[in-house]
């Protein structure tokens, strides 16, 4: 079995890096991860990819003057390594038009929240302020506008009456954990296309139960 081709973009603890990581080592996964890039030197992300014999390389954006110079040389350490699809996994920085532009549908993001509500930042606080039900997280290919592009998987997570900001962010980081090894499965598997805006996914990857999560193959 040819397996997709991994690049894996991180700027901090990395479990969702960890979540692929395992998922990569279990026979028959159809993915592998080529590079682990962190725009952070301190990422503890960095440390799981070592841990794991996997290539891990800093670019620190700091060393940059530019933006899309930064963005060159993410570029080019993706190309050398020969990736055929970024997983930003909480990667922390705005890329650039023309960096998202040349990785159009190659690269997917998770965002902690049920896209298209609560974009940026502070996703769980924002969300139990208003005092919605449902929390949620969502995988989906990047666009140039900040968490926006065609939905892959997403999964609706109740809070409970007594939700904190803790709990929710953990509680959502367990469905994130599932979420992002059964998407690359979806794109390596070529179950997932993107048509127009959307995001169409084959027939035979059976629907979830109603309101619970994203179709899991
Ligand atoms: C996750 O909640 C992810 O959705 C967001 O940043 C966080 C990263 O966590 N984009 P980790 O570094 O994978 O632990």
């Amino acid at each position: 079995m040819r397996k997709l081709r991994l690049g894996v973009m991180i700027s901090g603890s990395g479990t969702n890096l960890q979540a692929l990581i395992d998922a990569c080592q279990q026979h028959g996964y159809p993915a592998k991860i080529e590079v682990v890039i962190s725009n952070r030197p301190d990422a503890k992300g960095l440390e799981r990819a070592r841990t794991a014999g996997l290539k891990a390389v800093t670019i620190d954006h700091k060393d940059y003057e530019e933006r899309a110079a930064f963005e060159d040389a993410v570029h080019e350490c993706l190309t050398d390594h020969k990736v055929q699809l970024v997983c930003l996994a909480g990667f922390m920085r705005l890329l650039g038009a023309d960096f998202v532009g040349r990785w159009k549908d190659r690269m997917i993001n998770i965002h902690p929240s049920l896209l298209p509500s609560y974009k940026g930042l502070h996703t769980h606080a924002r969300a139990l302020e208003d005092g919605v039900k449902f929390a949620g997280c969502t995988i989906h290919y990047v666009r140039p506008e900040m968490d926006n592009g065609p939905i892959i998987m997403q999964a609706a997570i109740p809070i409970a009456p007594d939700e904190t900001e803790d709990s929710l962010i953990a509680k959502t980081l367990t469905y994130e954990h599932r979420m992002y090894p059964a998407a690359v499965r979806l794109i390596a598997e070529g179950k997932a296309r993107v048509s127009g805006h959307k995001v169409v996914i084959k027939e035979d990857v059976p629907l979830p139960e109603v309101g619970l999560i994203c179709p899991l193959p």
